[in-house]
């Protein structure tokens, strides 16, 4: 697939513009502060309903605007879709598709197929397991939009157990709790094993991809891996972090990993069973995929904690570009390219990466780059270049 036209009003910077694409590589180019991550994160927007630089819509909206406005028109062998999203401060966000009735902002999830690459992703690494979750499930969401249902139930019992649980530690525990919190046991089973299957699944897709991406990128003396590690499992402690780590912590995986939803439904049950009291001390929930773990890791160290600054760029560029090959052989998307976005990714590399980098990216059904200096872009990645002035692109809109 790719881009045809962007178009934004009161995005950003951005008053009003209108972006001209075509397949294949484009490059824009523009001095740091001018608008081309604004741009690429519009695009990202798109198809994740979030933003890979703040967790809030507020900083999206132009100053002093209410309303933004995202528009696409994607092309996809024969056939292109015009969508579009609204961004409202105050109330709930809207979509519209091919200039139909309004929609849902949900609604328009697994249209723009897209893989995002930009520095904040060094938090895929450096951050705390909530970015590697939140990596694993945009993912999941783009593969499989019905997962965007998945994710909200999910968050939804998990607040209200949640809820309950603090009452109960402030309060006395009635018999009335005991049964409630039963209830949403039952309603956070399924849904966590929902999320915790199709978690498991991408991350087995996620693997091999992961790890040839790294070998391509580096010299290939050490190899990139991930290991989900789930608090069913009770390898991680009450933090978040790594505890004793059993031995057979990937075989734990493993095991899970063969069992179907109703299974892993029934292992949750079990599970709240055995942490209540714990569950109710603290007042929070302590055993789900909210807590859970994608263990990176480098050689035989964990990647956090241990890579060194350029292992740490490779490790996510990895990530990204795993993404991007698992969604490019997704046969649900029917096989559609995703468009592949490198936000200020070759300034960091050096020009051995720079080049691989460029191979690797150069087959890709479009690929958009931004750079503030031209000269970072290696010849490899010959193509269009685009020129971002102050309040638009030059020669267009
Ligand atoms: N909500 C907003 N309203 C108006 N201007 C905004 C808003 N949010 C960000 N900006 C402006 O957009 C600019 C940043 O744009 P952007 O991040 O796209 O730059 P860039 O071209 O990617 O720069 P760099 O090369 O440094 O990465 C800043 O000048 C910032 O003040
Ligand atoms: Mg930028």
């Amino acid at each position: 697939m790719y881009l045809e036209h962007l178009s934004l009003t009161d995005f950003r910077s951005y008053a009003q513009v209108d972006l001209k694409l075509g397949p294949g590589v484009t490059v824009l180019v523009g001095s740091n502060g001018i608008g081309k991550t604004n741009l690429m994160e519009a695009i990202g927007y798109l198809a994740t309903l979030s933003s890979h630089r703040v967790s809030t819509d507020a900083p999206l909206l132009r100053f002093g605007t209410e309303r933004a406005l995202i528009r696409a028109k994607l092309v996809r062998g024969e056939q292109s879709t015009v969508v579009e999203l609204e961004i409202n401060a105050g109330r709930a966000n809207r979509g519209r598709i091919n200039r139909g009735n309004p929609v849902r902002a949900r609604d328009i999830l697994g249209i723009c197929h897209m893989v995002l690459f930009a520095p904040e992703d060094l938090a895929l690494v450096k951050g705390d397991p909530s970015n590697r979750r939140r990596f694993l499930d945009e993912l999941l969401v783009s593969l499989m939009p019905m997962h965007a249902a998945t994710r909200s139930d999910y968050d939804r019992v998990l607040k209200q157990r949640n809820a309950l649980l603090k009452s109960a530690r402030t309060g006395k525990f009635t018999a009335g709790h005991e049964a409630t919190l039963d209830v949403w046991d039952q309603h956070m089973a399924r849904a966590g094993a929902e999320l915790l299957h199709a978690r498991l699944e991408l991350v087995e897709r996620l693997r091999p991809h992961l790890k040839s991406a790294y070998a391509q990128l580096t010299d290939g003396t050490k190899e990139a891996g991930a290991v989900y590690r789930s608090t069913i499992q009770g390898v991680l402690d009450d933090d978040g972090g790594p505890a004793e780590r059993l031995d057979e912590g990937s075989d734990g995986v493993e095991e899970l990993r063969l069992l179907s939803v109703e299974q892993l439904t029934e292992r949750y049950i079990q599970a709240f069973a055995a942490s209540r009291r714990k569950e109710l001390e603290r007042g929070i929930s302590l055993v789900g995929p909210h807590r859970d773990e994608l263990e990176l890791v480098l050689g035989h160290a964990p990647a956090k904690g241990y890579a060194s600054h350029g292992e740490t760029w490779s490790m996510c560029l990895s990530l990204r570009l795993a993404s991007y090959y698992v969604m490019l052989d997704d046969t649900r998307t029917g096989g559609s390219a995703p468009i592949l976005i490198l936000d200020d990714v070759f300034a960091e590399l050096d020009v051995q990466r720079r080049r691989k980098l460029a191979a690797i990216v150069a087959g890709a059904e479009q690929v958009l780059v931004t750079a503030a200096v031209d000269a970072d872009i290696p010849d490899e990645l010959a193509g269009r270049r685009v020129k971002v002035v102050p309040g638009g692109i030059d020669g267009e809109g």
